[in-house]
């Protein structure tokens, strides 16, 4: 298992440049395969759970052509194949192929997804969403199998609001028979990411962005070409790593309105924050205020940067709360920061965080992919000593170019092993 090394104690300072958003990029990536002809996709981040789809929709017949940040996908000889097994159980988001599968083929067969263990992490409004337009799902040896012989709109309340579940919703319901309407649904930005591509492609989706989604269905869908949204959550994570090293960072490619959560906390904390057209300028201080965090569904504040911001919480002068309304049980980090000298104790939904601890170097390990950036933040605030973060492939999957960007804001930072 490989492990980063950080000699912290050092301000961050100078530009890093955003990519595209991993959580549209596992979404878009699938969602291609509902085209008749070929879709392009721009500003692609370059991360293992991209690759991973890109070997997925190789195995279902596509041609996969991939430059830099670039990717071309040709659906014309795509076939529907059973996926119960293989890379599928390699990533969360393998899901997607449910709704884009059944909405090209009216079938699908594909392995329960895996990713991220923080927590259970059901799919039932996924299937709840399926089954409303006409499919029958059945669960068979760890493999969910979808069939329908024609999809028909459909009223959909979602009881949970969910991201995968709008999303998956949306590429099922896009060459539907009829019209589909989604209630409580998602607002996060990554959805509007994957309904302006299916728009573009010839879909008829109004009402993204609120709870409301209404999808008229149409008989084909053509290629197009598409460029991802910044990564709001890589963003975050950066802007609170430049605040904890009391460094002095532009973010630069990002949608400043994305960030409004994360930029209002931070300017509660006493940090300086300059918003530009496509940047956003974060100056840190010595003294921080502490401030309580709660993790909700957007446009709140987002639980992919609890993890992150809990790190900042313990240079706080006084007693930080944050509370994940999303997830019950993220907080599996905790215990590695508390290695390393955090005064954190776990309430319910809550972790209590008294700040004024100094960190200090230790060996930690990653439990997932927001852990990791909670720990290498951490790491990065510890003067002397260095701090040893396995479970590097969990990172790797939502950071691509996190060390190289990382040095060159100034930090030592280095892969080991
Ligand atoms: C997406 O996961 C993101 N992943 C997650 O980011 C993010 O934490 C999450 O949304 C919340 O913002 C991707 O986009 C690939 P949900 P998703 O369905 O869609 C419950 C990261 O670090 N739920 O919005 O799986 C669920 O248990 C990852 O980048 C059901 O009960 O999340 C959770 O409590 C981690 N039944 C809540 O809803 C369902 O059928 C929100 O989950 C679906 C979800």
């Amino acid at each position: 298992m490989e492990t980063l090394m950080i000699a912290g104690g050092r301000p961050l300072k100078g530009t890093v440049t955003i990519s595209g958003a991993k959580n549209s990029a596992v979404a878009l990536v699938p969602a291609a395969i509902l085209a008749e002809t070929p879709v392009t996709l721009d500003n692609l981040p370059d991360l293992s759970d991209v690759a991973i789809y890109t070997e997925l929709l190789t195995e279902l017949g596509a041609v996969v052509s991939r430059t830099a940040d670039q990717m071309t996908v040709d659906p014309t000889s795509l076939r529907s194949v059973p996926l119960p097994n293989g890379n599928v159980k390699k990533l969360r988001a393998s899901y997607y192929l449910m709704g884009a599968l059944l909405g090209r083929f009216g079938e699908a067969v594909i392995g329960l997804p895996g990713g991220c263990n923080f927590e259970p992490r059901p799919i039932d409004q996924h299937i709840k969403g399926f089954e409303a337009l006409g499919a029958r799902v059945t669960n068979e040896g760890g493999a969910i199998h979808i069939r329908a012989s024609r999809l028909t709109g459909a009223k959909i309340y979602l009881d949970v609001v969910s991201v995968g579940a709008t999303i998956n919703i949306m590429l099922a319901a896009a060459r539907a028979k009829g019209v589909t309407i989604i209630e409580n649904a998602a607002k996060e930005p990554e959805i509007i990411d994957v309904a302006t591509l299916l728009n573009s492609m010839g879909a008829q989706i109004k009402g993204v962005g609120t709870e409301t989604i209404r999808i008229e269905g149409v008989d084909s869908l053509h290629g197009c070409r598409h460029s991802i949204i910044p990564d709001r959550i890589q963003a975050g994570t950066y802007m609170i790593a430049a605040a904890a090293t009391r460094g002095d960072v532009i973010v630069d490619n990002v949608i400043p309105k994305h960030m409004e959560a994360v930029t209002a906390k931070l300017l509660e904390m006493g940090v300086q924050i300059t918003e530009m057209d496509e940047a956003i300028r974060v100056v840190g201080r010595p003294d921080y205020e502490p401030v309580d965090v709660k993790a909700l569904v957007y446009p709140g504040f987002a639980t992919d940067i609890q993890s992150p911001m809990a790190s900042l919480l313990t240079q706080a002068n006084g007693v930080s709360i944050l509370t994940d309304y999303v997830y019950s049980n993220r907080f599996k980090y905790v215990p590695e920061l508390i290695r390393m000298g955090a005064n954190i104790r776990l309430e319910g939904r809550s972790a209590v965080i008294q700040g004024g601890t100094p960190l200090s170097a230790a060996k930690v390990t990653a439990t997932d992919l927001r852990a990791g950036a909670a720990l290498v933040i951490a790491g990065l605030t510890v003067g002397g000593g260095v701090t040893e973060v396995s479970g590097v492939e969990f990172i790797d999957r939502g950071y691509d170019n996190l060390v190289s960007n990382l040095s060159m804001l100034g930090a030592e930072i280095w892969r080991q092993g």
